[in-house]
């Protein structure tokens, strides 16, 4: 057993974990975070997407022990107390999702993009989610809700973001 000693959504947690423990292992069992999501556990669907130190990581590819001294935030530290996250309401609004598997971790990624590139083109979101695979295909909205977000975080309206209608489906690509 390793110690491990790790922020997560703004609470500090101290334990002894096996060393071959997976991050999303720790959140889910461990601290019950079962917010975060596992789709396929080999890092290709990107559900299981949290930040590490400020940056969007799959947690079924990261060692729990490599968050040793770190900070995680999770979907379930996103929101402001009852205030949702503005990609939690973009997301809610423009019906961004359907089955709501993935949409953990698409929140999460979009998050992570949106700090990175608050104003993206519909190119840059695709890009930026390329790694989270939307099993029901609802990518269409998932790139209104971003482009919302983004209107919204930036003080714009909808209409000079020029954001796509949400209402077809569609691959990334
Ligand atoms: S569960 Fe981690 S990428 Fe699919
Ligand atoms: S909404 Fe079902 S997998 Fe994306």
């Amino acid at each position: 057993m390793t110690a491990l000693s790790v922020k997560v959504d703004g609470v500090k947690y101290s334990d002894d974990v096996e060393p071959r423990m997976l991050l999303v292992q720790y959140l889910r069992e461990k601290l019950g975070k079962v917010g975060t999501v596992i789709g396929c556990d080999t890092s290709n669907c990107g559900a299981c997407t949290v930040h590490l130190d400020g940056t969007s990581v799959k947690s079924c590819a990261v060692l729990a022990v490599q968050a040793d001294g770190g900070e995680v935030r999770t979907i379930e530290g996103l929101a402001n107390g009852s205030e949702l996250h503005p990609v939690q309401k973009a997301f809610h609004e423009c019906h961004a999702l359907q089955c709501g598997y993935c949409t953990p971790g698409m929140i999460m990624q979009s998050v992570s993009l949106l700090s990175e590139n608050p104003n993206p083109t519909e190119h840059e979101i695709r890009e930026g989610l390329e790694g989270n695979l939307c099993r029901c295909t609802g990518y269409q909205n998932i790139v209104a809700a971003v482009q919302s977000a983004a209107a919204e975080m930036s003080g714009k309206s909808l209409a000079t973001a020029g954001a796509a209608p949400a209402d077809e489906t569609g691959s990334l690509r």
